[in-house]
């Protein structure tokens, strides 16, 4: 006899399948935003119905499973208590479906977004290409998503717990509207943010994106001062994070540095896909039959690497260890972890490798830093960062 599965009902044998295979499918032919946008149903209905006796079951094997608490991972940063240093990064959850749930999988903290004030199609489809080989991913998925006014509605329903109360820390990652000038850009980037303000323990300014045209203009210091200023102003206004490019020269890395100190940000994210082929000029796309070069968008996953952690390295070496860095970009592997936060990095991020690695990563890169920290003999995760302890 087949066993009766009413929607309602979902074991944890179940929600994990129908998250993980999808994710963890490697077949470049597949439709991975299908696969992704699949996920993320299940997830949603997991997170609005998460306190119905199924689906509360379900995400307590879950958690059983991937979440590691231990008081040596716990910081307190920009007024937020981070449970662990990993989060999920930006892109994932565009529209906050999920929020209620991310910690279930071992996060500490979720970016949700980026949203816009206005809700965007995005670019023409296919728009995002994984690359299972080199462990990597193009997109230009071009700020797809339902707009901050349906994001707040979408939040609601899930009857998040109040900022301050939450087990993990949700940040709300905003873009500019691709219909909107630059010159217009801070009080589209303010519309949203009024909006969301109260719903976000920290809020992020996302001018680092290479798929709305002109976006990234805003990182020049004018201009993003200009942003700042305007935003600071918002009457409740969480703790501001700009995220940066890895295309940035260091002059522009070390401007920034000084700009988040004297505009009084709460920390710098670093970093976004890149521009930058880093290596895969002639790699072939399998779906459209053109290369690396000759496509359009970001790229993101193990390539991304290096350039990200000498990013952090030159962020900090300019800001000191007072401004808080999340570092995010190819971080795939506990090592990858280590390496990041031991180049000053106090948070981190992932997307591209939890694809491909699938949800074990997060306990795995958690217990990978337990396991530096008492080979050598710190006491706490924030004694690592910055510290240039190499991976043992
Ligand atoms: C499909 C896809 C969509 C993304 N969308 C966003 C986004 O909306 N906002 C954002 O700030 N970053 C976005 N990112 C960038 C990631 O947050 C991250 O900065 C970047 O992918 C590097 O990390 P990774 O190598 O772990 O993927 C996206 C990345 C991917 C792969």
């Amino acid at each position: 006899m087949t066993k009766k599965f009413t929607p309602n009902f979902l074991s944890a044998e179940v929600l994990y399948k129908s998250i993980v295979s999808p994710l963890l499918s490697n077949d470049e032919g597949a439709d991975a935003e299908k696969l992704t946008q699949l996920a993320l149903n299940s997830l949603g209905q997991a997170s609005i119905y998460r306190n119905w006796p199924g689906f509360s079951k379900a995400l307590k094997l879950l958690s059983k499973e991937l979440r590691i608490e231990d008081h040596r991972l716990e910081q307190r940063l920009f007024g937020c208590h981070f449970q662990n240093p990993l989060g999920l990064a930006a892109g994932f959850d565009k529209n906050g479906v999920a929020a209620g749930i991310w910690h279930h999988f071992g996060f500490g903290f979720a970016e949700l977004g980026t949203v816009t004030w206005y809700a965007q199609k995005g670019n023409p489809k296919p728009r995002l290409f994984r690359l299972a080989e080199e462990q990597a991913a193009l997109n230009r998925m071009g700020f797809n998503n339902n707009g901050a006014e349906i994001m707040k509605l979408t939040l609601e329903r899930q009857k998040l717990k109040l900022v301050g109360q939450r087990p993990a820390i949700i940040g709300l990652n905003f873009g500019k509207s691709k219909i909107i000038s630059l010159e217009q850009a801070p009080d589209d980037y303010a519309s949203s943010i009024r909006l969301l303000a109260p719903l976000a323990d920290y809020v992020v300014i996302n001018v680092s994106s290479p798929n709305t045209p002109g976006l990234r203009d805003l990182q020049n210091t004018t201009q993003l001062r200009r942003l700042i200023e305007r935003l600071r102003r918002l009457p409740g206004c969480p703790p501001l994070i700009v995220k940066i490019a890895p295309d940035l020269n260091n002059q522009e890395i070390d401007d920034l540095a000084k700009l988040a100190f004297e505009e009084g940000l709460a920390g710098i994210i670093a970093v976004n896909t890149s521009l930058n082929r880093l290596g895969l000029e002639n790699r072939v796309i399998t779906q459209t039959g053109l290369t690396l070069s000759q496509e359009a968008g970001g790229l993101s996953g193990a390539p991304l690497k290096q350039r990200a952690i000498e990013v952090i390295r030159r962020l900090r070496k300019a800001a000191g260890p007072e401004l808080p860095l999340i570092g995010v970009g190819g971080i795939d592997s506990p090592k990858a972890a280590w390496d990041r936060i031991s180049a000053g990095a106090s948070l981190l991020q992932v997307y591209t490798g939890w694809i491909f690695k699938g949800p074990t990563l997060a306990p795995n890169i958690l217990q990978g830093l337990l396991n530096q920290l008492e080979k050598n003999r710190l006491s706490h995760i924030s004694e690592a960062v910055g510290s240039e302890i190499p991976w043992l």
